[in-house]
């Protein structure tokens, strides 16, 4: 007879997290990799630093070999509720908003000015070089 793999909550994986007892979620899978810590290539440490997290990402990112996949089954102990997993956490920071930072609201206002300001200045001047240029037409030999 065949039992149904367990399915464990994201809490209950991410509780398993040191040397003595570590869990690490890849593909929705769990595994308990406690007697693989010292043996992995790649050293303890990574692997301690992908528990309470889905570690599909790194696993995948390190590119690792046929017989690396294979030999994770021998760690396989659960499903995860992939429905307990919490959003996604964005690293990356966040965008300046119109209600905060007065400093960079300031120099974006100034930015704008001068984008208007800077064609009117150009034009003024074409303006004031002609009528100078036409002035000197009509009056050439003044003293
Ligand atoms: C049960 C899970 C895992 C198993 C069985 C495993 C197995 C292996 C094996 C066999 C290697 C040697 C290279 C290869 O054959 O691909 C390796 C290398 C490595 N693994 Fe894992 N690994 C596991 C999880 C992870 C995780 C979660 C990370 C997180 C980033 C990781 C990071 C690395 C790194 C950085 C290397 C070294 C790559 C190199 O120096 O070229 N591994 N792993």
């Amino acid at each position: 007879m065949t039992s149904s793999p367990k399915t464990l909550t994201f809490e209950e994986v991410s509780k398993h997290n040191h040397k003595k007892d570590c869990w690490i979620i890849v593909n929705g899978k769990v595994y308990d990799i406690t007697p693989f810590l010292d043996d992995h290539p790649g050293g303890d440490e990574v692997l301690l630093t992908s528990t309470a997290k889905d570690a599909t990402i790194d696993f995948e990112d390190v590119g690792h070999s046929d017989s690396a996949i294979e030999m994770m089954e021998k760690y396989f102990i659960g499903k995860l509720d992939t429905s307990t997993l919490p959003a996604k956490v964005n690293h990356r920071q966040p965008l300046p908003t119109q209600a905060h930072g007065s400093g960079n609201q300031s120099s974006g206002f100034v930015e704008k000015i001068l984008l208007f300001l800077l064609p009117l200045l150009i034009l003024g001047l074409a303006f004031a070089l002609q009528s100078y240029g036409k002035k000197r037409h009509a009056a050439p030999n003044e003293n």
